[in-house]
């Protein structure tokens, strides 16, 4: 069968990219070798998808090369795709810093997905594995269980490696290889870290404590303002999904735990106020109750407020505006969110997402090596790089 373009992966980028491409009057085909489509955009925002971010700008992604996402996401916008799912009546909101959820499910995001493709005329294969590609002057020829296929374009939409269960492969990674493509190592992003059983052994009670917001610090200066919580295998939470993309293992990550004060003069206008409350106390209406207690412990400071001299107020303020820790891991690709690393973004046209020496050949979504911050930047990439290899494939 000959077509003209030929989609591996019903994903989001995929999705995106099937339905610009079928609006513009090519014939499409997507294959998806789960029985499903667009899984991760089920699971995504808790059920709600996050689709995107009002803020989004090159600035929130990570890239061996920063400025390469800037052309996909100023021609295909955050605002392009707001208006995409006005015009289908879904119901949103913005839950917190720009980030914008379904008012009632994300199935709805893939619902309007689906109906545009359809409209486009495109057809999406599932259960469909490819066994083999190869190119020759007519195009890409592509054998898969259900038969042959001849395309002029190909465009990789195949995500990255995270939570294989629901899908993920490293098909995309392998194509790229296949036509002499360089790709940037991959690793998990967004992703809980761990801790080794010593450091565990103290933070073990604990498991469960959310603090919000605190203020961790990345390597290249960004700080995140958002919520951690304590795990019974390490820290996870907002935060530290935000952080584990830029953290390399041996490096230890430090938490200002109260971020939106001086703890120094907050504990010594305490000590004035409330001379007679144990100190423990006074930093539990600071911090959660547990950790409070745990501060106090491990810095052995006890008595009561009227008691601690400036030296102690200090070395516990200290100790709350630079936690320190050093994760000895992260969950990996079983609960990451995203794979940072992918398709070497030199090799491709940022206009187009089509590989300069490959002609036909094009990548979009997780595969590349572009990896948004938490908060809907991931969505948006995938639409943005899926929307602008659909102009072109
Ligand atoms: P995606 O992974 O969506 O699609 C790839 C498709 O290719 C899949 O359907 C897969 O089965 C298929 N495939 C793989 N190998 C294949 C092969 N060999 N042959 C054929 N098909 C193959 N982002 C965000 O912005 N907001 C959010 O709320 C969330 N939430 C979220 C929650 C969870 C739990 C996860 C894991 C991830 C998120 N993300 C997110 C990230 C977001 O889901 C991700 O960045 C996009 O789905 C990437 O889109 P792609 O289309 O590139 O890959």
């Amino acid at each position: 069968m000959n077509i003209d373009i030929v989609i591996i992966g019903a994903g989001a980028a995929g999705l995106m990219c099937a339905m610009a491409a079928g609006q513009r009057g090519r014939s499409v085909i997507v294959i998806e070798h789960t029985d499903k489509i667009a899984e991760k955009i089920r699971i995504s925002g808790g059920g709600r998808c996050n689709f995107t971010n009002l803020h989004c700008a090159p600035d929130r992604y990570l890239s061996s090369n920063p400025h390469f996402c800037r052309s996909a996401l100023s021609r295909y916008t955050q605002q392009d795709f707001i208006a995409l799912v006005d015009r289908h009546g879904i119901a949103w909101h913005e839950k917190t810093l720009g980030q914008l959820f379904c008012d009632t499910s994300a199935t709805e995001i893939i619902d309007m997905l689906v109906k545009e493709c359809n409209a486009a005329g495109v057809e999406i294969h599932t259960e469909t594995s490819i066994q083999k590609i190869s190119r020759n002057e007519t195009g890409y020829h592509l054998e898969t269980t259900r038969g042959e296929l001849t395309a002029q374009s190909l465009v990789v939409a195949c995500g990255g490696l995270s939570i294989p269960k629901i899908g993920a492969t490293p098909f995309g990674y392998e194509i790229a290889r296949q036509f002499g493509l360089k790709i940037i190592p991959t690793r998990a992003g967004l992703v809980p870290l761990t801790f080794d059983p010593a450091v565990l052994e103290q933070t073990k009670d604990l498991s469960g404590v959310a603090v919000e917001p605190v203020a961790m610090k990345a390597k290249n200066g960004k700080i995140f303002n958002e919520a951690l919580l304590f795990t019974h295998r390490g820290i996870s939470g907002p935060s530290v999904l935000q952080i584990s993309s830029y953290w390399e293992p041996g490096e230890s990550v430090t938490v200002n735990l109260a971020p939106d004060r001086s703890v120094f003069d907050w504990l010594k206008s305490q000590r004035q106020t409330q001379p007679k409350t144990m100190i423990h106390n006074t930093l539990g209406e600071l911090l959660p109750k547990r950790l409070a207690q745990k501060i106090a412990d491990e810095l052995q400071v006890t008595g009561r407020m009227a008691d601690q001299s400036d030296k102690v107020l200090q070395t516990v303020a200290a100790r709350i505006a630079a936690w320190q820790v050093t994760p000895s891991g992260s969950e990996g690709y079983r609960t990451a969110e995203v794979t940072l690393g992918g398709v070497d973004t030199n090799e491709l046209s940022s206009k187009t997402m089509e590989c300069k020496n490959v002609p036909g050949l094009y990548f979009i979504g997780e595969v590349v090596d572009v990896t948004g911050h938490l908060g809907g930047f991931n969505f948006q990439w995938a639409w943005s790089s899926g929307w602008c290899a659909g102009q072109f494939a």
